[in-house]
């Protein structure tokens, strides 16, 4: 296959003109690619939790990329991305603390949504839906839709969560339109793109390595293994 794109966590490849392979790498940064290492078995664990989700939204009626599993990743219809990341989040911890002085832990009830604009080399700043539509990263329709769309999954991946014995802290989402014009939900799903706790607070996400709390392949693994017992 030949390799269209080569990013911080994953490769993807052309299978045809309608399709990608997004194979998951071993390798996991952290900020903005200031942190690495290569854990085996990582990208691995990674794709089977992605997979696993993207196939619970699909079957719950989320519009995806994912067409279907694969040897340490899966195969996605070909998307362009809108350069939006939305965050939802059910409970503050992470930047938002930081930017506006939450107590870690508090519960955002109805769910809060943020923007940041897609750009590494500004460090994904956050935006508000002004400087979106203003700079035409994406229409006013294209942000209700992925604001609706970000609202639906979370509450569907919340309660998946909740059955697994797991809180679903907060998460990121990306859009892009496929081959047919439909917008959905792309990139991947997973703990790297999302924080998970259990009741007593412990991570099962990339704070694990971000925050040096133990080993992320054994964080995820847990993940995986709760999610595949409710699924
Ligand atoms: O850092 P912050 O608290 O804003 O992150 C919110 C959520 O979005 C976290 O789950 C984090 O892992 C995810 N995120 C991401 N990619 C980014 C920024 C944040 O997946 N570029």
């Amino acid at each position: 296959m030949h390799l269209l794109y080569e990013g911080k966590s994953k490769r993807i490849y052309e299978v045809d003109d309608r399709t990608v392979f997004v194979e998951f790498k071993d390798d996991v940064t952290a900020f903005n690619g200031q942190k690495k290492a290569s854990p085996p078995g990582k990208g691995d664990v990674t794709a089977r939790i992605s997979t696993l989700l993207f196939e619970y939204l699909k079957k719950n009626g989320i519009p995806t990329h994912y067409v279907r599993p694969g040897e340490k990743g899966f195969y996605a219809l070909k998307v362009r991305i809108l350069p939006v990341e939305v965050v939802v989040r059910n409970v503050a911890t992470g930047s938002i603390v930081k930017r506006l002085g939450l107590e870690k832990g508090k519960e955002l009830s109805p769910p809060l949504v943020e923007y940041f604009y897609k750009n590494d080399d500004l460090g994904d700043p956050m935006v508000c839906e002004g400087h979106i539509t203003y700079f035409g990263w994406a229409t006013e329709e294209e942000l209700r839709k992925m604001k609706d769309l970000s609202l639906k999954a979370t509450a569907l991946l919340t309660e998946l969560f909740k059955r697994a014995g797991l809180r679903l802290i907060d998460i990121k989402y990306e859009f892009g339109y496929d081959p047919d014009g439909n917008l959905v939900l792309a990139d991947e799903i997973s703990p790297d793109t999302s924080r998970i706790w259990d009741d007593e607070g412990r991570s099962y996400d990339k704070d694990v390595f971000r925050k040096d709390l133990g080993d992320i392949v054994e964080a995820y693994e847990e993940v995986y293994r709760r999610l595949r017992a409710v699924v």
